[in-house]
Formats: C-alpha cells, structure tokens, sequence
C-alpha cells in the first residue's frame, strides 16, 4: 500500500482523521466540517436491506469445467466439451438474519452464478433436491411461519407446525431438514441441488428435462445436536471462517456436477409429476450423468462488494437452457429480480459482482447509481432504422412446452404415484440407516415437543405417522415420556426455513 492521503468522497485532500471543526478547543461543532458530515452521512447508508431469506452467508469465486459431453442435450456455450467458465458461489442458511449462528438446524442455500461468454447462468438452489411447498403462491406464508412472531419477535414451534401438519406436501423436506442433512459440518462438505427441473435444448431445437447435482469432492460430513449448539455460542460465522481459511489456505473445495436428463415426452407419463418439486427422480430411473467440476479458489477481496450484492436469480438464463412448468420456478422467476431491484437497487446488474463478462445492447436507460450507458448517437427505442441492437426472432421458442391453455387455478396433474408422504417415507426408510434413524426420532421429538397447542401437535405426530407408521407410534411414545418438551430446547430445532 502506498502512503496516500485522505480526500473526501470528491477528492480533496483533508486535514484531520481524529478532530472535528470547533470554535475554540471546546466550543461546538461547525456544521461546514464537511468532511465530518460526509463521514457520518456516509456511515448511515453503509446497510443496504438484507436478503429477505438466505440473509447468512459466504461465498467464494471459481471456475467450472466440463469433463463430459453433453452437447447432446444443450447447445449452452457453457456446458461444452472442455468449456471453463469462471464461477461465484454463495452459501447460506434460510431462516435465521445477518448475525445468525451457521450451526442453527437448517436447509443451506447453495448459490452459483456462471459468467459465460452467452450472459451469465445462475444455478439458486440448496443442499437439499427438493422444497416444502409446490406452489409459489404459498412462499410468503411459509417464510412468515418460520421467521418471528410479530409480537414477542420470537421464532415460535406452534407456527411452523402448524403451516407443515396443514401443508402436508412439505413431509418430504420436511424429513430431509430433521435428518443430518439439515446440519452439514460445513459449507465444503455438503451437495447442491437445482432442485427444480429446468429445460436444456440441443443445437437442433430438441427438449429435455433435466435437474442438477453438486456433490462435494471433500465428501459429505454432518455434525450433531450437541456440537452444533455449542459452536453457535463459541463461533457465530463457523462456516463462512471455514470456507474462507480452507481457500486462503490453498485448500480449495470442488463439486462433481452431474445431470439427470428425461426425454421430452416422457414427462407426461412419469410416475412422479416431473415438475413438482416436493419429488426427486429416482436415479434408477434416470442416472446421473457427469457434466465437469466446480472447485472455488479465489475469496472475495471484499464481502460486502462482491457476496453482499451479489445478486443470483433463476431468470438468469442462457440459449440452450430454460425453465418447466414448475408453478415455484415461475414465481421465483419474478421474484428474484424485484428483490434486487428493492434491496440492491435498479441497476443492480452494472455491478462488477454481477455484471456479465457477455457485452449487454439494450434500451434500458437511466435509473439511480447508472454506472454504464450506451455510446452516444445509438437510438433510444426499437425498433429503429438507425442501426441500433435487434432481438433475435431465431431464439423465440427454444424453451417451450404444451399446456391446454385454460387460465385455473388447481394443483397439478397427479400422476400416477404422486403422495405427499411417500417419497418422504422411503428417504426415511431406506436412506437413513439405523443411527440416522435414531438422531431423527430425537430431533423431531425435540422439536415437537415445543409444540404448545395439543391439536397441533396431535396433527403433527399424524403427520410423521402418514410419512413412516412406526415413526409415528415411536414419536408418540416420547412425546409422552417427556422427551425434551422444553421451549428452548425446542427452539435449537425450529432455525429452519426455506
Ligand atoms: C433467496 C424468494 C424458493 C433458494 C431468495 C430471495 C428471495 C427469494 C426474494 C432473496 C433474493 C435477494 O435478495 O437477492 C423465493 C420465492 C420462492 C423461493 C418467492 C418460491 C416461489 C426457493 C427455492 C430455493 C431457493 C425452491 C432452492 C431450491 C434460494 C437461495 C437464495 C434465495 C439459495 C439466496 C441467494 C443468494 O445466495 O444470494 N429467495 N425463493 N428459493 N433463495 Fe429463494
């Protein structure tokens, strides 16, 4: 670092860091001390809002490279042949705010964004394939039952049972986030899901289905009741440290990331409705194909510049890669950008962290903080006979698909093995072993043992009943027995959200 100077915001060089402009030694403080106005001003607008869920994190910069060839599937510059792409990534948990310790019980957001030479691609999913609601419409009531009490401000058991037991399609996250998945020992040593489906089309116009997986190089690893209670009284940020000094170290964390592709047509028939995402795709019936690695080596130079404002959206596509029907990708599809729009601001996306290494040609102008314009002379409208950009018609309809075109509001078409509770059943069942199993039952015993109001909680061991009958009576004993019906004991269960 070079001996600089301090200047205001404007330049100007100033003559004190540690005195304020008074008259006399002791006499008041001039409200010309620009420099001290400045400071203070500046000081007050340093937080922006944080993020209306995923609120925690960390995150890391990478590349991706492509080891497999599916060419077939997707034209998407970025999935070809030995492409590599440079990467952010951002890890989170859901429910808790800013300061929140990593180690409450949770789901963990697992965030990348691709800077591909066709715009950016963002990939905004968890550590978990699947989510407890189906509909979109239904999100802010789910955040608000897993947030606070407006009174007390308290996170509240009764609440978030409540909205589970009377939305009975959460059963199978549900039972993901109470099992060890919903405490990772790190950010480094958990996978990433897309979880929805997203579409990929070919360099011939052809479509399919697909879902993405990360799965951590290093490993899975969890950790347990006991010591992750302990470490979020010893060390709040235990992940975002771990992340950090593993990269800092040379350590650097990779993900294999692989597909699961379904032909077009088959989604009409399957035996799980393909886009709704309370359900995974057995990999019996569609095997995970290796696309490349993902590995972070580059922390951020700044956190609150580069992670903070980062700003990640399912509405960030590429040619060769779309959306499904699913009723919650449509609906984050929307929500992403306003969000950004709000908490970061309109022209949020001239930020370095986000900007494409893609040029951008469009008619968008103006707008607080505008960073980049176009050159002078270029037309303001389209379309226009000055030579300015033009959409190109070829791309229209590469992602697409057939609907019976009536406006309804309904649950999707069921298909044939389509349940709330059976794919919840079968995590339990023949995922969880034996001692998985037993740190289940103890999670959820605790956590519904801070139920208050009876008729919930009697919903609530009906719904681990419907999930696994014998669950459910083992759940029920406990409950009897007394198992840890205290509040906050409780509480460490309940840090749980999207
Ligand atoms: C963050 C909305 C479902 C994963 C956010 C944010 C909003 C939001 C508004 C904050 C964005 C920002 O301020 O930058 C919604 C809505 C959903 C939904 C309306 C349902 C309709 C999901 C699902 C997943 C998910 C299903 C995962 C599969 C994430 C992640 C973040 C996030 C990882 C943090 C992004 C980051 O790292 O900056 N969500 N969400 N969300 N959401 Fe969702």
């Amino acid at each position: 670092m070079t001996n600089e100077f301090t200047t205001t915001q404007t330049g100007t060089p100033v003559a004190s860091d540690a005195h304020s402009l008074t008259s006399g030694r002791d006499g008041a403080t001039a409200l010309h001390d620009r420099y001290l106005v400045e400071k203070l001003a500046q000081f007050n607008r340093e937080r922006i809002p944080e993020r209306i869920v995923h609120a925690k994190g960390g995150g890391a910069f990478g590349e991706f490279v492509v080891i497999g060839d599916v060419s077939a599937y997707t034209r998407a510059a970025l999935f070809q042949p030995a492409t590599t792409t440079r990467t952010l990534v951002r890890f989170s948990s859901v429910a808790g705010e800013q300061g929140s310790p990593d180690t409450w019980r949770d789901v963990r957001g697992f965030s990348v964004k691709f800077y591909t030479t066709e715009g950016n691609y963002d990939i905004v999913g968890n550590n978990t394939p699947v989510f407890f609601i189906r509909d979109g419409i239904k999100f802010p009531d789910f955040i608000h039952s897993q947030k606070r009490l407006p009174g007390s401000g308290l996170r509240d058991a009764d609440m978030q049972w409540d909205f589970w037991t009377l939305s009975p399609e959460s059963a199978h996250q549900v039972t993901y986030l109470m099992g060890d998945r919903g405490l990772p020992r790190s950010w480094r040593t958990m996978p990433g899901y897309g979880s929805h489906t997203y579409q990929w089309i070919n360099a011939a116009g052809e479509r399919f289905w697909v879902k993405y997986h990360f799965h951590a190089l290093q490993g899975n690893e969890e950790m347990h009741g006991a010591e992750a209670e302990r470490i979020a009284g010893e060390d709040a940020d235990y992940y975002r440290r771990d992340l950090y000094e593993a990269i800092d170290r040379g350590d650097f964390p990779a993900w294999k990331v692989s597909v699961q592709v379904m032909p077009y047509e088959d989604a009409k028939t399957y035996r799980f409705n393909p886009f709704d995402l309370t359900k995974v795709w057995p990999h019996a019936d569609y095997p995970l194909i290796e696309v490349g690695t993902m590995t972070l080596n580059e922390n951020p130079e700044n956190f609150f510049a580069q992670i903070e404002q980062a700003a990640f959206s399912p509405a960030n596509t590429v040619p060769g890669i779309d959306i499904s029907p699913d009723k919650m990708l449509m609906a984050r599809v929307f929500s992403y950008p306003d969000a950004q729009r709000y908490r970061v601001g309109t022209n949020y996306n001239q930020l370095p962290v986000n900007a494409p290494v893609a040029p951008v040609h469009n008619y968008s102008q103006d707008g607080a903080a505008r960073h980049g314009f176009n050159p002078a002379g270029t037309p303001v409208y389209a379309p226009n006979s000055f030579g300015g950009p033009a959409a190109q018609p070829e791309l229209a309809g590469t992602g697409s698909w057939e609907s019976d075109g009536e406006l309804t509001r309904a649950a999707a078409t069921l298909h044939a093995e389509d349940d709330d509770f059976g794919q919840a059943g079968t995590l339990y069942r023949e995922v969880y072993d034996e001692a998985a199993k037993a740190r289940f039952l103890d999670t959820i015993a605790g956590a519904v043992g801070g139920v208050k109001r009876e008729d919930i909680r009697e919903r609530a061991i009906q719904y681990w009943t419907n999930v696994d009958a014998e669950l459910g009576r083992k759940l029920r004993e406990r409950l009897a027995a007394g198992a840890p019906a205290d509040a906050d004991e409780a509480a460490e269960y309940v840090g749980v959200g999207e």
